[in-house]
């Protein structure tokens, strides 16, 4: 059984990006709503938080953790993975090397939220893969918990992202990396405000085969899916069909 989980429902994103490569497997996601968001939280909140649900996922008897969540793995995935030594863990780090292979202006953005945007990690990440190219990093406070209220229609989100995208436009980025999982959901509206201009970077199918490689040794399951939440897990259920994933409602065990 694989455990996944997030902050709320970001991860959800991931997760069907996982189901869709693993469409055999049991999958048990885990939202931390009586906690998100995350991203305007100490490293030391979040690590405890990661490593409380993530030993409870190793606890329920998952062989493989996937961190859905972009904030998480940058303060805690060491930590997730010293606490687990025996359990393969999988985390999600913003596409800077996609981006800065495929940029044809030599300038990229990555859109995170607050803790990430100041992470070692993600520094990091761009000194090593992104040499030579521009990165703006977007810190963008707020946008999760749209998400997490299902607010994805709300005047003033659409606002806030044109007036965050706009400058990165003018400033000649070509490739925008969604550097939290709750903005896939917010692709549309981006996409909106951005047209041609630029195009998203995603991670969660690249994501999603590196939890296959790992899961290959891994008995097949029955492609079952629970879902737990730390808070409210019905709004989970009902988020499923607002957020187009109500395909995977089908397979709620
Ligand atoms: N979905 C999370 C991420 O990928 C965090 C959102 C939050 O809880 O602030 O960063």
């Amino acid at each position: 059984m694989i455990g996944v989980f997030d902050s709320g429902l970001g991860g959800l994103s991931v997760l069907a990006a996982l189901v869709e490569a693993l469409p055999q497997a049991d999958f048990r996601y885990h939202a931390d709503t009586a906690h998100v968001p995350y991203g305007n939280k100490s490293d030391a909140e979040i690590q405890r938080r990661v490593l409380v649900v993530g030993g409870e996922l190793a606890a329920m008897g998952c062989d493989l953790l996937v961190v859905a969540c972009n904030t998480a793995t940058a303060a805690a995935v060491q930590a997730l993975r010293a606490a687990h030594p025996g359990i393969p863990v999988v985390g999600v780090e913003p596409g800077i090397k996609p981006a800065a292979q495929e940029t044809q202006s030599g300038r990229i953005a990555v859109l995170a939220t607050e803790s990430t945007a100041r992470s070692s990690r993600l520094h990091k990440l761009i000194r090593d893969h992104a040499g030579g190219v521009e990165v703006h990093v977007e810190p963008c406070p707020g946008w999760a918990t749209h998400v997490e209220m299902l607010q994805l229609d709300d005047p003033a989100l659409a606002a806030d992202i044109r007036s965050r995208v706009e400058p990165l436009l003018a400033a000649g980025v070509d490739r925008i990396v969604l550097g939290c999982t709750h903005y896939s959901f917010l692709a549309p509206l981006l996409r909106q405000a951005i047209g041609d201009r630029a195009r998203l970077i995603d991670v969660a199918d690249a994501v999603a085969r590196q939890a296959r490689r790992l899961a290959g040794h891994l008995p097949h399951g029955s492609g079952r899916l629970h879902l737990l939440a730390s808070a409210h897990p019905e709004r989970l259920h009902a988020a499923l069909p607002r957020l187009n994933l109500g395909h995977l409602s089908a397979r709620i065990a």
